[in-house]
């Protein structure tokens, strides 16, 4: 690894948008991400999916659009072109409900999409504004999938007026916020981004101009910078590495590890087979391993996007002397959390910050505070392992592999003279959140951790009884079953959400923003076991759950900083093999503003993609 190779900032890589209108395809590219082939010095190159037009690339084209209210366009349209290869760059488990295993009851037209294969029809594809007020039809709900050239389209839209289009448009008429776009095919979602398919969506408003001309005197570009964060794994060769086989990294630690025997006629080898996480041992930033950017000694605004599959990032910028590449006897520098998922909150000061995998923080970060010539790491806390006892467990991020380096993301070097440019930033100018207008209705929803068919661990949602005190108050649910979330279109609602599992699982809705109300701990009983149907007509498990009790107030450190619109809550686990188990509660409350199909999840792609989705069907 070359850890001086030179970042490459998002606005290189087609900069700002202006049309309304664009078409984008997502194609197969090869890019540089730092790696060397040890031998001989030459770089290597990493074949990636990429989103653009005439260039793709790994994260896709960055749009920065004028919301409605800052005189832009209403809507942007995008024209979304599978251009993806026959070949999928990573090992697929058809086992899992994939886009070409829906049948039966999970699929909502008669189809029986078993008679498509990736060979035939391509990899379907289906791209998801995550933080987006979308019409349905355009949201990416991971049944509106295609194949290449459209031939092959997912059973949802049959149900749609005019049936299939792959031109969605987004609605512009919404505040400043911090959206990202990524692939949301039907269990392969995890595949797709790792291959490369997200990228940044800027609303831009009057309050928050982007331009140095902005009346909440925030650091604007070049002052302003955008990183997307992923952890990956290479191949001595430079290609995308994802484990699925036995002898793979952490193929031990999720499937032998767990006593499953993995049926041989499906798994032949073994494999491939859905992992229950994945921690990479490379920490990429905007498509780029361990980059760095040199600055200069002032107050730069930076929009952080944790794009992992998995791994929770708990970050901290730490001064080190020049040059230096270990983070851990640095010293943590504190900085602002201006805003998050959907735009600005109230500004609080920290040195930790929790990004959960999908959620986004914009920061103000002053190096004039570190001596000049020194460097500033980006470091990790955030271990290789779930993230279960939560903050507080144990935080080292070699968890599971001691010689990993994933506890530094990237490096700035505070080496460039201070320009002319004045140096504004002024905490006080942000006037803070106001939250979310009254609620019509409370929802009770579950998380769970139980074993599929195979016995595979499988994270799964479901709903808890307004009577939390009885017997059997929780019923897990997999993906295919009608839908239990149906709130109101135009209804604001508090959602409870009940974290039975022992890991902290970032939740996402779509549609909508939400306030983070508080959290609550709570005892249970676990009373035996509950069938759970999967996908193909066979059965899995989950703990039956009883007499949830002794609910008291739990609070979160500095290091949440959830005073923001958000899209996602991090539902932090309590312990469920303690006695009574505990678990957590959080609430959170949104506006459902408009009627369709939409989903809510756990981010952790790994375990959206075996169950832990389930439809919101608003209306
Ligand atoms: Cu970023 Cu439904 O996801
Ligand atoms: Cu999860």
């Amino acid at each position: 690894l070359d850890p001086s190779f030179l970042f490459k900032d998002l606005n290189e890589r087609g900069g700002p948008a202006t049309r309304p209108d664009f078409r984008l395809r997502a194609r197969q590219t090869v890019q540089q991400t730092g790696l060397i082939e040890p031998k001989n010095g030459r770089r290597l190159t990493t074949p990636v999916w990429g989103y653009g037009d005439s260039t793709v690339s790994w994260p896709g084209q960055t749009f920065q659009v004028a919301s409605a209210s800052a005189g832009g366009a209403d809507e942007t349209t995008v024209r979304w072109d599978n251009e993806l290869p026959n070949r999928h760059l990573l090992p697929v488990d058809e086992n899992l409900h994939w886009a070409y295993s829906l049948h039966g009851a999970g699929s909502a037209n008669g189809v029986d999409y078993r008679q498509y294969s990736i060979r035939k029809n391509g990899v379907p594809m289906i791209t998801h504004l995550h933080g987006g007020n979308t019409d349905f039809q355009y949201d990416g709900n991971p049944e509106f999938f295609y194949g290449r050239q459209s031939l092959v389209t997912g059973p949802q839209w049959d149900f749609v007026d005019g049936g299939f289009t792959n031109t969605f448009r987004y609605n512009n008429d919404v505040p400043a916020g911090n959206l990202w776009y990524h692939d949301h095919t039907l269990g392969i979602t995890r595949l797709n981004v790792y291959a490369g398919l997200a990228g940044f969506y800027f609303v831009r408003d009057e309050i928050d101009t982007g331009t140095a001309d902005n009346p909440l005197d925030l650091p604007a570009f070049p002052y302003e910078l955008a990183y997307a964060i992923q952890d990956r794994m290479f191949t001595d060769r430079g290609a995308l590495f994802y484990p699925a086989f036995p002898g793979d990294p952490f193929y031990d630690d999720f499937i032998t590890g767990q006593g499953v025997v993995l049926p041989p006629d499906l798994f032949p080898g073994g494999g491939p087979t859905a992992l229950a996480e994945f921690f990479g041992d490379h920490m990429v930033v905007n498509g780029k391993i361990w980059p760095k950017a040199d600055v200069e000694p002032r107050n730069y605004r930076m929009h952080l996007l944790n794009g992992c599959d998995s791994r929770f990032l708990v970050t901290q910028f730490v001064a080190v002397n020049a040059g230096a590449t270990d983070p851990s006897s640095g010293t943590p520098v504190p900085f602002w959390v201006i805003g998050s998922d959907q735009g600005l909150g109230t500004p609080a000061q920290t040195d930790t910050l929790v990004i959960e995998p999908g959620g986004r923080y914009d920061v103000v970060v002053d190096f004039s505070q570190v001596p000049a010539g020194s460097r500033v790491i980006l470091k990790n806390l955030g271990g290789d392992a779930p993230f279960g006892g939560a903050f507080g467990g144990d935080l080292d991020p070699d968890d599971l592999f001691p010689d990993r380096q994933t506890d530094r993301i990237m490096a700035f070097d505070v080496v460039v003279p201070l320009s002319d440019v004045p140096d504004i930033f002024d905490p006080d100018s942000l006037s803070g959140y106001g939250g979310v207008g009254p609620e019509n209705t409370t929802r009770r929803v579950a998380l769970f951790e139980g074993t599929d068919e195979f016995g595979r661990l499988q994270p799964l949602l479901g709903t808890v009884a307004n009577d939390i005190t009885g017997t059997n108050v929780a019923t897990a649910y997999t993906w295919f079953q009608p839908p239990t979330e149906t709130p109101t279109a135009g209804d604001t609602e508090i959602w409870e959400v009940y974290n039975f599992t022992a890991d902290a699982h970032p939740i996402h809705l779509h549609l909508v923003n939400f306030e983070i109300l508080d959290r609550q701990a709570f005892e249970y009983d676990i009373t035996g076991t509950q069938t759970t149907t999967q996908h193909n007509g066979t059965t899995g498990e989950a703990a039956e759950i009883s007499n949830i009790r002794n609910l008291t107030p739990a609070s979160v450190g500095s290091e949440y900083f959830e005073n923001a619109p958000k899209d996602m809550v991090t539902a932090l686990p309590g312990d469920p093999d303690g006695a009574p188990p505990t678990g957590q509660m959080v609430r959170i409350k949104a506006d459902f503003s408009k009627s369709g199909r939409y989903v809510w999840h756990c981010h952790i792609l790994s375990h959206e993609d075996h169950e832990m989705m389930r439809v919101l069907q608003v209306g």
